[in-house]
């Protein structure tokens, strides 16, 4: 069955780059971002990765791990991390699950069929510090995720559990948020100073704690 937005991001154990992990107790009270990829050695897998290691820093801003997984072999991924490093400019450092017997992919349901073979589809579960699935996104395997974006989603994530209120398209770290449809104007403008009302459901405030 799919994984679904709240649910508990389902507990394995498995060996990876950086020997066995039992993912909740590796996540431990992080965040975490597990990512499937289609296979390793292969172009646009190879950019992501290296994209994901060059971004530790900011992950590491916002208790984020990350966490890769393909149903190829650790040998192969580990032979693979020196691509990694030589494409993307910085050496390897988050674990790549090795799943051949496919029973991690199967219960996060990354393998799609239809998308060509039996390895999987490049998913994205974010997972909270109580193991709760926050986001997924599903891309097919010819389309390269926008890491821009898992970071930027993260950051919503975070502010919207701090604060009481929610991000309005295309937003970016700074700019204005939307008064959550629990908090009335008045208790808004109390909480936050500045409300502009557009439309009763729809008031503006500064985002919180810039
Ligand atoms: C790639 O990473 O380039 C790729 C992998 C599998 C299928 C298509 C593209």
């Amino acid at each position: 069955m799919a994984i679904r937005l709240g649910d508990i991001a389902p507990d394995f154990t498995a060996e990876t780059t950086e020997g066995t992990i039992a993912f909740h107790d590796w996540k431990d009270s992080s965040w975490a971002v597990l990512f499937s990829h289609p296979a390793d050695f292969t172009p646009v897998c190879t950019t992501e990765l290296g994209r994901t290691a060059s971004l530790k820093e900011e992950f590491d801003k916002r208790n984020v791990k990350a966490i890769a997984i393909s149903v190829d072999p650790v040998e192969s991924h580990l032979e693979w991390a020196g691509d990694i490093a030589d494409v993307g400019g910085t050496a390897l450092n988050f674990p790549i699950i090795a799943d051949p017997s496919k029973a991690v992919s199967e219960t996060y349901d990354m393998i799609h069929p239809g998308e060509g073979d039996t390895s999987t589809v490049r998913s994205v579960f974010i997972i909270d510090p109580a193991n709760k699935v926050r986001l997924t996104l599903t891309y097919p395997k010819s389309v390269g995720r926008n890491f821009d974006e898992v970071v930027r989603v993260i950051d919503a994530l975070q502010l919207t559990d701090r604060a009481t209120v929610s991000t309005p398209a295309d937003w970016q770290p700074g700019e204005r948020v939307i008064v959550a449809p629990a908090l009335s104007t008045v208790d808004a403008k109390e909480k936050f100073g500045e409300v502009e009302e557009v439309k009763p459901y729809l008031r503006w405030t500064p985002q919180p704690g810039v």
